[in-house]
């Protein structure tokens, strides 16, 4: 912030009593400049226009007196062409010719004021006192229009910074938030081998599908990230049930099925809403169209949507992954197989639309796929 005392040279400009005084005319030149010296004022003589600028280049003056008519450049060309070249000099014109027509036009030009000769001493002692207080007064109204333009461009900056620093701090949250979320959800996973590509596919399958189907953007991001927490469940299921190879008995699936809802209670009674999403996709994503599913057997649209999306995001990916007990199907295989159970295991509308984005689809197989040695992959 820079103060109207940190201005040195505007002060000293403020308190300047130097005065330039333009006139061809000698007699007249040395009078007025008599008349104000003897009240206090500092002088400076100019013969004509050229030799006024000269004198304006060498130091500041508070005011020029200015004749009118003089051979060379008028006095109304060289005021005209000066006064933005010096704001801080204050103007008077000075001319025998008293006429209302040149006292506009001079002020209209930006002169302060308009002296008639022959002019008493009086006159003008007081036309320069008024004017050098009007100069004074446009002086720190302006310099108080800088300080304030200053505080504002001084605060802006800072409001700026602050706003980047809270967008920072917000990114590296979310960012922060979401690895979190995915490294339990890798730890959850990892037992029964899935990798943490698994996670991510699953997660942008999902939000792709969320898109697609017309959900808000919000609500699409809060699937994405709330979507890797589907099986965390399954910390809960044990090893003999979760590694096993070949087919479950029923008391196995009785077990293995209970991962939706280990997951539902361990995720449920939070007040984050990333958390009440993921304990409905966590409790909701074994459920089926047809209501042969679990853990409540829900049917058609009684499955929240967010279920029915995870629930065709999980089944494409486990099918185009290889597991333990089978290799990765194509793309194309998956479709075919999962196309059988449209209107049964999934949501038709859901399925049609997530089949209607193969592109996509494999865009995001091919960017997450398993590397060579599981681990995290952080996302590009
Ligand atoms: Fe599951």
């Amino acid at each position: 912030m820079t103060l109207l005392l940190d201005r040195p040279s505007q002060q000293t400009l403020l308190e300047l009593k130097r005065i330039l005084i333009v006139d061809d005319e000698e007699p007249i030149r040395r009078l007025l400049g008599y008349m104000l010296q003897t009240h206090g004022y500092e002088t400076v003589l100019a013969s004509d226009a050229r030799d006024a600028r000269v004198k304006l280049e060498e130091q500041p003056f508070a005011l020029m007196l200015c004749d009118v008519n003089m051979p060379g450049e008028s006095g109304m060309d060289l005021v005209r062409n000066i006064l933005s070249q010096y704001p801080s000099t204050a103007v008077i014109m000075v001319t025998g010719l008293d006429s209302s027509v040149l006292a506009n036009a001079a002020l209209d030009i930006g002169a302060f004021g308009y002296i008639v000769k022959p002019f008493e001493s009086n006159e003008v002692l007081i036309d320069v006192a008024n004017a050098l207080r009007r100069r004074r007064l446009e002086m720190e109204n302006r310099l108080q229009r800088e300080n304030l333009e200053d505080i504002v461009r001084t605060r802006t900056m800072a409001l700026q910074q602050a706003l980047e620093w809270l967008e920072r701090s917000e990114k590296e949250l979310r960012l922060s938030r979401e690895e979190t979320i995915q490294r339990l959800a890798i730890a959850a996973e990892y037992r029964d081998g899935a990798t943490a590509q698994h996670i991510h596919r699953m997660s942008h399958y999902c939000e792709l599908l969320a898109r697609k189907y017309g959900l808000s953007a919000e609500r699409c991001e809060l699937i994405r990230t709330a979507s890797p927490m589907h099986d965390i469940g399954k910390i809960g299921t044990p090893d003999h049930v979760l590694l096993k190879p070949g087919k479950f008995t029923p008391e196995e699936f009785d077990v293995i099925s209970q991962h939706a809802e280990i997951g539902y209670r361990i995720l449920d009674g939070s007040d984050a809403e990333i958390l009440k999403v993921a304990a409905l996709i966590a409790w909701t994503h074994h459920e089926r169209w047809d209501g042969n599913g679990y853990p409540r057997k829900l049917k058609g649209e009684t499955i929240p949507i967010e279920g029915r999306i995870a629930a065709i995001a999980d089944a494409f990916d486990a099918l185009t992954t290889q597991r333990v007990y089978k290799p990765a199907f194509t793309l194309d295989h998956a479709v075919e197989l999962m196309s059988k159970h449209r209107g049964e295991h999934f949501d038709p509308e859901l399925l049609d639309i997530f089949f209607a984005s193969m592109d996509d689809i494999k865009r995001i197989h091919d960017r997450y796929a398993d590397p060579s040695s599981p681990g995290i992959v952080p996302e590009s």
